[in-house]
């Protein structure tokens, strides 16, 4: 016998009783973008290394430390570690912007990224989310938050913490780069080794550091007056505001968070992240933003755009769990044609039954039914002379005897 092949670290399976969240959480996505005007898009699992590198940003860990990049015919090649590179490519491959804007369209599938496993974070997870594309305006940084909510409200998640920042402009993100640096210059030996690179490359992501050390750091006063102070231009802090403002509108309650700079490069002024109080240290189940210059980075026109996306998995542990594997109806029979009979009647009428293949003594049956079903539907030598069936309620063990053509209503 051949060693066990074991499932890798950092993936998993997902087992037939844990399906009905699973689509649950699928159906509600389809039923509520779809009802908001967006269209599904299912782009492919690989894209050309180039892609990430330009989307996602080269100084970012996605890009430099988790990508699954491997070579074909020469072609470096990446499994997606997210989806809003892919998503950008195909709106400009395939002209999308000749359609009137907006243009909307939401996804779901698996993305790959190399970290370091633990609860919340794997290698292999599932996204589903959304891209909006041609509105520059603050009205449509509102919907995308909105969607958001309600998606998670329709999922019975409901203690959520929605925080909000905005990066500005590249021209004052420039300003506020700079201020950053300076202040932080004194404490430059201080930082820790990937502060030391972020300072270099991205300053902006220092915000984002969870080592203690450099967390003080940002405590001091003259750093934190800069990190709290407001940087962004007049236009910025206006769009911002007005966010806010149809936040209001909806009832949707967020906090401002400045530290709030995301893990990705292509964000500009709204970025937004929604937590939940009942999940661990990866308590982010939903991250996105705005990013008006990434399509014409990707080679197409300038073109806003705004979107966000939500780990699956991280949704999964959240969720009520219901026993998904009880059938409705098990078929308790001593006769092996009629029981196939009445299975198939069942089944075509969407009821989730099934029945012992080895049709073992009655009791047996019974004990079988206990364990599986919510329901017993008996058919003995008695309700089969006589056309009906017995329904036993498994759960409180009360029984009725209907007419076979009853036996469907009565289940329900
Ligand atoms: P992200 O923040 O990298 O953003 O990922 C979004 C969500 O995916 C996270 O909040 C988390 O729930 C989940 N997630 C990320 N990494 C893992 C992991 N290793 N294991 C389990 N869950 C994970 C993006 O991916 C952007 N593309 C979002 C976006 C769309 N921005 C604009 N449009």
């Amino acid at each position: 016998m051949g060693n066990i092949i074991k499932v890798q670290k950092g993936t998993k399976d997902i087992l037939p009783q844990e399906m009905g969240l699973w689509y649950k959480m699928e159906d509600n996505a389809r039923r509520i973008f779809t009802n908001a005007g967006y269209g599904e898009i299912r782009t492919p699992i690989f894209e050309a290394t180039e892609l990430f590198a330009r989307g996602v940003g080269d100084t970012t860990d996605i890009v430099n430390k988790e990508m699954y990049t491997f070579e074909k015919s020469e072609r470096s090649l990446t499994l997606r570690p997210e989806n809003t590179a892919g998503v950008v490519r195909s709106y400009i491959e395939n002209g999308m912007h000749r359609i009137s804007a907006p243009v909307k369209l939401w996804y779901k599938g698996p993305m790959f990224r190399y970290e370091r496993p633990q609860a919340g974070r794997q290698r292999q997870f599932h996204q589903v989310g959304v891209e909006m594309f041609g509105i520059k305006d603050s009205t449509a940084d509102a919907e995308i938050i909105e969607l958001a909510v309600s998606y998670l409200n329709s999922l019975g998640l409901n203690d959520l913490e929605v925080e909000i920042n905005s990066l500005g402009c590249p021209e004052c993100r420039e300003n506020f780069k700079k201020t950053l640096k300076e202040v932080l210059k004194p404490y430059y030996n201080d930082l820790c080794d990937d502060c030391k690179t972020r300072y270099e490359k991205n300053p902006l992501r220092l915000l984002d550091c969870k080592v203690e050390s450099c967390k003080n750091i940002f405590e001091k006063p003259e750093v934190k007056s800069v990190i709290q102070g407001d940087f962004i231009c007049d236009e910025c802090a206006e769009h911002f505001n007005e966010l806010k403002s149809y936040l209001d509108v909806l009832g949707i309650k967020y906090t401002v968070n400045k530290l709030l700079v995301r893990g990705l490069d292509y964000y500009n002024r709204t970025v937004f992240e929604i937590k939940s109080n009942n999940l661990g240290s990866q308590n982010a189940v939903c991250g996105g933003g705005r990013y008006d210059t990434l399509v014409s980075n990707l080679g197409g026109q300038e073109t806003p755009a705004i979107g966000f996306a939500m780990g699956m998995e991280r949704l999964y542990s959240l969720l009520e769990k219901e026993d998904e594997s009880k059938l409705d109806a098990f078929v308790v029979s001593t006769d092996k044609k009629e029981a196939l009979k009445l299975v198939k009647y069942l089944r075509d009428n969407n009821i989730k039954t099934d029945f012992d293949f080895n049709a073992k003594k009655f009791t047996k049956q019974m004990e079988k039914a206990s364990k599986v079903s919510k329901y017993a539907v008996i058919l003995g030598e008695d309700e089969i002379s006589s056309g009906k069936v017995s329904v036993k309620n498994l759960e409180t063990s009360e029984q009725i005897t209907v007419d076979k053509t009853e036996v469907i209503s009565s289940l329900k």
